[in-house]
């Protein structure tokens, strides 16, 4: 069994997850398979990651093959952009809001995202239909700052409260008081890009690398493990989940080796000291939307 978080209603959801944003609707389908394969029981997928239908493909197979059952497995999806979508999903998130319409992705002159001025609490009301439907088993919010979760909270009426918050969270971005906040709160967190996001699409060659950082590198050789398995590894510790991406085969067998070391606290102490604060996802391109979540402290 794949240790696991519990949630706010029950549920559990294995702490490290396959994360498919960027893997190419060619090789994703298989990558699933071999995940599975490496024991992978929680995929973290969006409608805009153009897919889904892909993702699919590999989670069918593997169950044809007996391999697995659908009710082992933990699967996300994402509301977002275009809120279209109705199948059978375990587990929703809440992100930015944009305007209706054919666009994945629609901006303005400016490259910002066009707002429909929805508001997010409405959005999430209408996620909780789903829950009573039965389409989802649970909802949760991505990318919200304090102020945001709280006006969640305190929402007149607030029927299913969101099990969990998905963050970018890397030891460049320790993000200590948001998790410490949403923990106090009955949430759990999932850590997004903990390997830094490295083949993003607007990275540049002079922003920082984690997989190449020194002190990631000499407490990986200390444990006879790689940089990224210690990366990975730093969210378990804190019991955050963790949704490192992957379509490389020896890759995805490597980010999930993570279950026979555990970091020391003086190593968890150096890795937090690496903070810095640094965004692969400073959502410039909705810096303008009213419900811009990163101008607040946390
Ligand atoms: N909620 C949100 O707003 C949000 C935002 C961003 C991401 N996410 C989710 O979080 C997931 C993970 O984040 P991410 O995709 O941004 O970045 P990430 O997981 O930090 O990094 C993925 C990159 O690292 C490479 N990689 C994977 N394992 C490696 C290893 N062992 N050694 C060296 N390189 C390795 C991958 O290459 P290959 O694939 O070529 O092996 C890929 O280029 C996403 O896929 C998505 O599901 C959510």
């Amino acid at each position: 069994m794949i240790p696991a978080v519990t949630l706010n209603n029950g549920a559990k959801m294995p702490i490290v997850g396959l994360g498919t944003w960027r893997s190419e609707p060619g090789k994703v389908t298989e990558a699933v398979k071999v995940a599975i394969s490496c024991g992978y029981r929680h995929i973290d997928g969006a409608y805009v990651y153009q897919n889904e239908e892909e993702v699919g493909a590999g989670i069918h197979a593997m169950i044809d093959q007996g391999v697995v059952k659908r009710e082992d497995l933990f699967v996300v999806s994402k509301v977002s952009f275009r809120a279209n979508k109705n199948e059978y999903k375990p587990f929703y998130y809440l992100r930015l809001s944009s305007k209706p319409g054919d666009e994945l992705f629609p901006v303005d002159e400016d490259g910002q995202v066009i707002s429909d001025n929805s508001n997010f609490l409405d959005t999430y009301e209408a996620m909780e239909k789903l829950v009573d439907a039965g389409l989802v088993k649970a909802i949760g919010i991505s990318n919200f700052n304090k102020d945001q979760i709280e006006a969640l909270l305190n929402k007149p009426g607030l029927k299913h409260k969101p099990v969990n918050h998905q963050i970018e969270c890397h030891p460049y971005l320790t993000q200590e008081k948001m998790i410490n906040y949403c923990h106090s709160k009955g949430i759990t967190v999932t850590a997004y890009s903990p390997l830094g996001s490295p083949d993003r699409p607007w990275a540049s060659s002079d922003e920082p690398s984690l997989l190449e950082e020194p002190k990631i590198k000499a407490i990986a050789q200390k444990y006879k493990k790689t940089p990224a398995q210690v990366l990975i590894r730093f969210h378990i510790e804190r019991n955050v989940v963790v949704i490192p991406k992957s379509v490389t085969p020896h890759r995805l067998k490597e980010n999930f080796q993570l279950f026979d070391f555990q970091l020391s606290k003086d190593d968890m102490k150096d890795i937090l000291s690496l903070n810095k604060d640094w965004r692969g996802f400073a959502l410039q391109w909705a810096s303008k939307h009213k419900d811009f979540p990163l101008n607040a402290e946390y």
